[in-house]
């Protein structure tokens, strides 16, 4: 049996928040629930949570959970009937002064006092995810004078961003911040930052997490044009993370669909050689919001990402509010599974000619550089104590599955969302010390995960206690064998 390597993150909503159909989505094959507080209650959101946990639980699964945090999206504020329908042409204002419950066919509200400052004459306006595109025609003070150039109907609340990118809003609101101390309560695994600008935004987030009394990991939703202007911009968000989305809702909008194919190949590659996790989302199955099959085109997306070697494809309103969220997850496992038949999964190049600077990164790869030259080795183990020693080992394309053996509860669900790696819960600080090779094998073997005669790579410490980075030792062992 080859395990899927390719992680699943799936957005609960209303149409995934019973304990039927969350069961059902687990088994199919769930590994990081993701909780959008752009949407729902706190109450909601722990009632989701805990469930997760609980369902999980009872299958011995280990399924992550994140928070994905609003951010500042910039919207309009309300139409006095709701809706307008707009035609090529027509002349439309966007006021930071005008009543915010009482738009019109010509003007609306909005709670961007920045709004007039950041835009210039000859820019474009895109609202509704670009569904409706507007050009700049004039500014006063507080203004901006428009020509609708492809109409469509505008209502209530609808995001607005500028091609190019550059309407300048601070990462964290005061929703955002209220939130970051929910996903502290609700022991989040990961928190998700939405259009951070910079190191910066993600250094803000990192002291609001630690003040809150939260070990989440935080992931960089890489969603504005600034972000990925050049290659110092996009690393320096990287490095200030643990790992990034390649958020290509916005990011589309900001930059043009033209140019995010090769993006989302970009971030892969950077946030991997960074050490970072990185997580492929938006539209990967739209379509199955009301079809329990994926279209061709979308079975090719998903295995696109995969081949450019991401850690985790992510369902968004499929899962969240469509009809099928759990064909959506079987749908999604399968495409990941048979394109990680083709050889351009298992083949690495990972970082050839460049430096390591730790000893644990060290370590790690050079047991990847075994186990992808040794084809006796069937397993690797990693003790770990954070899951930072398998997350380096899965930056590299491999075929050998990373099982994370850790005695605590956050690393056993960080794991689920790093490629190729499975956790096994494990303490080998309550082991004799010659035991613990042993017993770790062992434990594959109770497993069905290797047979007697192969060959398991096993990575460890000095240490058996509370030493994170302390990785330094690679052993090749072989089953069947008397072990130390
Ligand atoms: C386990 C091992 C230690 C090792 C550590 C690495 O605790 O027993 O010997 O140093 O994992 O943890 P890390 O969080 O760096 O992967
Ligand atoms: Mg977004």
């Amino acid at each position: 049996m080859t395990p899927r390597r390719t992680k699943i993150v799936a957005t609960l909503g209303p149409a995934s928040s019973s304990p039927e159909v969350l069961e059902k989505m687990i088994l199919a094959g769930l590994d990081v629930a993701r909780l959008n507080f752009s949407h729902g209650s706190p109450d909601e959101h722990r009632a989701r949570a805990e469930l997760v946990r609980t369902i999980a639980a009872r299958h011995g699964r280990f399924v992550a959970l994140l928070g994905d945090l609003q951010g500042p999206k910039i919207r309009i504020a309300k139409f006095a009937n709701k809706r307008i329908e707009l035609k090529e042409g027509d002349r439309f204002r966007f006021s930071v002064t005008h009543p915010r419950d009482a738009g019109t066919q010509e003007v609306v509200g909005i709670d961007y006092p920045d709004l007039v400052k950041d835009c210039s004459v000859g820019d474009e306006l895109l609202l509704d995810d670009g569904r409706v595109v507007m050009r700049v025609d004039a500014a006063t003070a507080d203004e901006l004078h428009c020509t609708v150039l492809i109409g469509g109907p505008l209502s209530d609340n609808k995001g607005i961003n500028r091609r190019g990118g550059g309407l300048t809003a601070p990462a964290l609101t005061a929703k955002d911040k209220a939130d970051i101390k929910l996903a502290a309560d609700l022991e989040l695994d990961y928190l998700a930052v939405s259009f951070p600008r910079d190191a910066a935004d993600m250094d803000l987030a990192r002291r609001l997490r630690d003040e809150a009394g939260s070990s989440a990991w935080l992931i960089a939703k890489i969603e504005r044009a600034e972000a990925v202007a050049d290659d110092e911009a996009l690393d320096g968000l990287i490095r200030a993370s643990d790992g990034v989305m390649v958020a290509r809702g916005d990011l589309g909008v900001e930059i043009g669909d033209a140019e995010l194919v090769g993006i989302q190949k970009k971030i892969i590659l950077h946030a991997r050689r960074n050490n970072k996790v990185v997580i492929t989302a938006t539209q990967m199955m739209e379509s199955m919001i009301h079809n329990p099959m994926p279209t061709r085109a979308e079975v090719s997306d998903v295995a696109n990402a995969v081949l450019d070697y991401t850690d985790a494809v992510m369902l968004s309103a499929e899962s969240a509010a469509g009809e099928y969220p759990v064909e959506a997850i079987k749908a999604m496992a399968r495409v990941c599974c048979g394109a990680e038949k083709h050889p351009t999964s298992t083949k690495s190049g990972h970082r050839l000619g460049q430096t390591f600077s730790r000893c644990d990164e060290s370590t790690a790869l050079a047991a990847m550089y075994t186990a992808n030259h040794f084809p006796g080795v069937k397993a690797i183990i990693s003790l770990t104590e954070s899951g930072y020693t398998p997350l380096i080992m899965s930056r590299i394309r491999s075929a050998v599955p990373i099982f994370a053996f850790s005695p605590h509860r956050e690393t056993q669900a960080r794991v689920a969302l790093f490629r190729g790696v499975q956790t096994i819960p494990f303490d080998p600080a309550v082991l004799p010390a010659d035991k613990v090779s042993q017993m770790a094998v062992e434990e594959l073997l109770k497993r069905n995960m290797v047979q007697p005669g192969d060959w398991v790579i096993l990575t460890k410490g000095d240490s058996y206690h509370d030493s994170t980075g302390g990785t330094n030792t690679l052993k090749i062992l072989q089953v069947g064998a008397p072990l130390n």
